[in-house]
């Protein structure tokens, strides 16, 4: 069953919980909420405050996307406002197996998140310790931008790995996702798709729900 996980991120930050509680109304399945530091991105969004703020307003699941240094300095702080799944990068990470543990002692579903230009060997080593793989198909930092079609070809590489070794991994993906391009990532055997622009642009959220999992 794929899954759409509605980016905040396009959100009317100065009416989040209204905005949350509408695209849950409008059918998303997941929230995903995008924690940027200033450092390892250009842009600075939110920390775990308003991560529990979202929790009180909703009772879907939250996909917490850290873009963050140094993040196994936040895992507890984010698990504890809410996250039901969190995410961390592998370029951000030296020690990611022990980060990836800690997610999931804290209770969490521990997620691993690779930039456009990181080879998916990074990841290897721990694919079957992650209950998912979050490609980037955007550089970090914005919504909005163009969807990186160069990414496809690690997208499928990365369905090919978790089915030969039959894991129990999903396989998500985040940038530039819509309408123009939800159905190569569908053919890739995407299973989760977070989508920011695509959802909140032009404000109908049904409408755009819709027709991002009609395709789905
Ligand atoms: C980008 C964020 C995304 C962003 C996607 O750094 O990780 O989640 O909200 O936005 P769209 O769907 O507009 O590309
Ligand atoms: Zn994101």
């Amino acid at each position: 069953m794929r899954k759409l996980s509605a980016s905040i991120l396009s959100a009317d930050f100065g009416k989040l919980a209204d905005e949350v509680r509408a695209v849950e109304a409008a059918g998303t399945d997941w929230i995903h909420v995008d924690v940027m530091d200033g450092h390892f991105v250009p842009n600075i969004t939110i920390g775990p405050d308003v991560v529990r703020a979202v929790r009180k307003v909703t009772s879907l699941p939250l996909d917490v996307h850290l873009m963050i240094e140094k993040p196994e300095r936040y895992v507890e702080a984010f698990v504890d406002a809410g996250a039901d799944w969190l995410g961390v990068h592998v370029e951000a990470c030296p020690h990611l197996h022990r980060t990836i543990q800690s997610i999931k002692e804290l209770g969490a579903k521990a997620i691993v998140t690779v930039n456009p230009g990181t080879p998916l060997m990074s990841i290897e080593d721990v694919l079957g310790e992650v209950d998912m793989v979050l490609l980037m198909t955007v550089n970090p930092g914005f919504g909005g931008q163009k969807f990186i079609s160069g990414a496809l070809p690690k997208i499928r590489r990365c369905r090919q790995w978790i089915d030969e070794r039959n894991l129990p991994v999903l396989l998500e993906v985040d940038g530039g996702v819509n309408r123009d391009t939800i159905d190569a990532l569908v053919d890739a055997g995407v299973d989760v798709f977070v989508a920011g622009s695509a959802v909140f642009n032009g404000g109908d959220y049904a409408g755009n729900i819709k027709r991002l999992k009609d395709r789905m």
